[in-house]
């Protein structure tokens, strides 16, 4: 990580505007915002670390776990929100054991939410890469995941 980083850090001047384009070239290097990655960046644009991290932590395009091997999105947008996608998330974050922005264990699974993924008319919706699950209930939505090697691919769009 240590030489990405100082690759990224060199075509930068290292001041405090830079921050948010910085965070985001590492995210882009290294998938998340490691504490040590935003240790040094704090250090390079010479603003406290807490600043970094609530900058950060302000947008939510910044992660701060490593992401799973495949990527769960969930849409929290007002057409899926009001079919139940609220309790697609519990139901999700019960059964893999994570919260919203965190990975499993296992690296297998990420779960974020995100205000819409373009599919309306299949709410409420989510996708795992970018294979769309749509009219989904909380009992659907287990079934996705229930056990490793299940189909994850395929357009669930009827
Ligand atoms: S609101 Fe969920 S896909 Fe648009």
């Amino acid at each position: 990580m240590e030489h990405s980083l100082s690759g990224i850090l060199a075509s930068y001047n290292g001041t405090q505007g830079e921050l948010i384009p910085i965070l985001q070239a590492v995210q882009a290097e290294l998938g998340y915002l490691p504490e040590e990655a935003m240790h040094q960046v704090a250090q390079f644009c010479r603003v406290a670390e807490s600043n970094v991290f609530g900058v950060a932590s302000f947008y939510n395009q910044f992660r701060f776990s490593a992401p799973g091997r495949n990527q769960i999105t969930v849409c929290r947008g007002t057409a899926c929100h009001v079919q139940n996608a609220p309790a697609i998330v519990e139901e999700l974050q019960r059964q893999l054991g994570i919260k919203e922005g965190e990975t499993t264990p296992d690296m297998e699974y990420s779960l974020e939410t995100v205000a819409c993924i373009g599919c309306c008319a299949l709410a409420p919706c989510l996708k795992v890469n970018e294979d769309v699950h749509g009219r989904l209930t909380p009992e659907k939505a287990r079934k996705l995941f229930a056990a490793s090697g299940t189909d994850k691919g395929g357009q669930d769009v009827q």
